[in-house]
């Protein structure tokens, strides 16, 4: 049982689950393939049976590993400024352009969480009756069917993000259920995000596709976002997670600030305007004999959208690592190393979260970055981030960081 297993085993075993997946190899845990590898062998199984078996690109065994690796952390109103933006911009900016109808997509959404907070959002900013549909499409089966049954726990709640739309009755000490008019909308299915929507699922407005493609190598994040991008409406908008991708996809402009990650579909034949634009310009709607008289939109009081902080996208970091996502957390904090450099709390983190994972080589720059940095600021200097600490507290982490090698 606890022998080595094969190498070449766990080699294939990683190809067929990055086949699958789209996920990077540093995405795929390793014990995740062992612990399925070593039941089939406990079950009797010889490692050439299972190698055989991983030689075929569709197995149940190749679905197995697949479905070991993948991630399903969620919760309602994940990164609400999102919702408030579909809410204030998106859904006004949809009625200009005559839709009759609004349809919404949580691609990955795992125990359906993203895909009701979505239908919430879109009836509580429509007026009474205005047709809603969103669809939830996920890899993992199991996942999808706790969605459809639309009763959750505590962890799917989250201080972080408010409830900013009716979405769930309290049924239970500490479980909610997904009110009727919002599940009546909603509907759930297994689907591939590197595989094209089969047809009959439609053309949304809307697209959340959020904390997926942080997994994935480049070439596949490009292929599943062409893919949705095809999808779309024309002005219809597409949300990524915070720090997915680093440009703007083909055939779109962006919306609102960067932090936010929404990009909208240009109408054929619009130029993509090189300015930030938050308002579907004239050019873009139907002509008006095609639409019907807009309904006014109902009032929803929203705050306006913030920026998502340095301290914030540094809890987003905390977050993932709390919940063991040491994949995520690691692209919000090189992001955020990125955007706010001279945020110190950010280089300790992402020096701390590499020490961690062995990678000692990479932890020492950055250590090196923050004592220098911490020595401009007067070492009494409070300086922001989750908690207010003196820039002294810094200088000397990087300071014990750097000194322990000499020591040994
Ligand atoms: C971390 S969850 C994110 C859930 C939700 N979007 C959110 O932001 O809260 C990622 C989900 O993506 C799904 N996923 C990963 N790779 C996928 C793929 N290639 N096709 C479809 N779903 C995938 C996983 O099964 C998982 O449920």
């Amino acid at each position: 049982m606890s022998g080595e297993l094969d190498p070449r085993l766990l080699t294939r075993a990683r190809e067929v689950v990055a086949a699958i997946t789209g996920f990077r190899d540093d995405a795929i845990a390793t014990e995740a393939m062992e612990r399925v590898m070593r039941a089939e062998l406990t079950r009797g199984r010889s490692a050439g049976d299972l190698l055989g078996e991983l030689l075929h690109p569709v197995s149940s065994l190749s679905s197995t590993l697949a479905r070991a690796v993948l991630v399903g952390e969620t919760y309602f109103f994940r990164q609400p400024e999102h919702f408030r933006f579909i809410a204030q911009e998106g859904v006004p900016a949809a009625l200009r352009r005559g839709a009759l109808a609004l349809r919404g997509w949580s691609a990955g959404c795992a125990t359906g969480e993203e895909a009701y907070s979505l239908a919430a959002c879109l009836q509580a900013s429509l007026p009474h009756g205005f047709p809603v549909e969103v669809v939830g499409t996920d890899l993992q089966e199991s996942s999808l069917e706790t969605a459809r049954r639309a009763t959750y726990g505590s962890w799917s709640r989250r201080e972080s993000a408010p409830r900013l739309f009716p979405l769930y009755v309290e049924t239970g000490e500490r479980e909610v259920t997904i009110l009727p008019v919002v599940r009546r909308v909603t509907t759930f299915a297994q689907a591939n995000l590197l595989a094209p929507l089969p047809e009959r699922f439609g053309r949304f407005d809307f697209i959340l596709c959020r904390n997926v493609l942080t997994y994935f190598t480049p070439a596949a994040r490009d292929a599943a976002i062409t893919l949705l991008s095809r999808t779309l409406n024309p002005g219809g908008l597409l949300f990524l997670g915070a720090v997915e991708v680093d440009r703007v996809p083909s055939g779109m402009v962006r919306e609102g600030t960067p932090e936010l990650q929404a990009f909208r579909l240009l109408a054929p034949g619009e130029p993509a305007s090189p300015s930030v634009r938050t308002r579907i310009p004239e050019s873009v709607r139907a002509p008006v004999q095609a639409r019907r008289p807009a309904p006014a939109a109902a009032p929803v009081r929203v705050a306006a959208v913030p920026p998502p902080t340095p301290s914030r996208l540094h809890l987003n970091a905390l977050e993932r690592i709390e919940e063991g996502d040491e994949v995520g957390a690691t692209a919000v904090l090189e992001a955020l190393v990125r955007q706010a450099p001279d945020y110190l709390p950010g280089l300790l983190e992402l020096a701390l979260l590499r020490e961690r994972s062995g990678a000692r080589e990479a932890a020492v720059p950055l250590m090196r970055t923050l004592r220098t940095r911490a020595e401009r600021l007067p070492p009494d200097q409070l300086v922001d981030g989750p908690e207010a600490l003196p820039a002294r507290f810094y200088q000397a982490s990087a300071d014990a960081y750097l000194n322990q090698g000499t020591l040994e």
